[in-house]
């Protein structure tokens, strides 16, 4: 059965992008939206439209800088969504924090990426934080989202070392890497049913399990 998946961007985009290469199934009919107009993302995302005939995926954008008010924004951007009706919603370098009538509206299918071991690192900046905190492990982390920024249960988290020599774009690539292999992971799992999110817990199949502890990869219950 076909599954609606809704990617929100604001930048570069590069999930956004890994996750519309990979071909993850051909039953996936996807929206894109950006809240910024300058996003490389959108612009990425507008020529891949423009150059093919059909791609099964919508694109809009939601400038967030024409809304004084955070909840004005939220709203104009549950309404696009709830016109598109998507199973998930993955926030992929979404740079805005959503209210809770928003994230109240969406949880169970709304989902984000952070660049670092949750609950270590919360908010921005987190690889130059890893740095400053000389830390040995950094890295990446899936989860669903509730109304705590960076705070709703882990999917799944990626480890990378902290090299003494790095700087933070070292780091940051570094973990990028392995941002673009759990991403598109999580959302073949969603779109499977092998992870779920029913009775307000996560549930998956021991594939997914598997598939962590072969690739090295961690779950919460691994
Ligand atoms: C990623 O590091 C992601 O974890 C964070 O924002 C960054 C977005 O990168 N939430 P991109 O726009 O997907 O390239």
């Amino acid at each position: 059965m076909t599954k609606r998946v809704a990617l929100l961007i604001s930048g570069r985009g590069s999930n956004m992008r890994v996750i519309l290469e990979k071909n993850i199934s051909a039953d996936i009919q996807f929206l894109v939206i950006a809240n910024r107009a300058d996003s490389a993302g959108l612009v990425y995302v507008h020529d891949l439209v423009h150059n093919a005939s059909e791609t099964g995926i919508q694109t809009a954008l939601i400038p967030s800088a024409d809304f004084t008010q955070g909840v004005d924004f939220d709203r104009a951007l549950q309404q696009r969504l709830d016109q598109f009706a998507p199973d998930f919603v993955l926030l992929a370098g979404f740079m805005r924090i959503l209210g809770s009538e928003f994230v109240n509206a969406f949880i169970g299918r709304l989902i984000n990426i952070h660049p670092s071991l949750l609950p270590a690192f919360p908010g921005l900046h987190t690889h130059q934080r890893a740095l400053d905190a000389r830390v040995l492990e950094h890295g990446a982390s899936v989860h669903w989202v509730t109304t705590g920024v960076d705070e709703g249960e882990v999917i799944i988290q990626a480890p990378v070392p902290v090299i003494p020599t790095d700087t933070e774009s070292d780091l940051a690539a570094r973990v990028l890497a392995q941002e673009h292999i759990i991403y598109p992971a999580v959302l073949s799992w969603l779109v499977s049913g092998a992870l779920r999110w029913d009775s307000g817990r996560m549930h998956y199949d021991d594939s997914v399990l598997l598939w962590c502890q072969n690739y090295g990869y961690r779950t919460p219950h691994a």
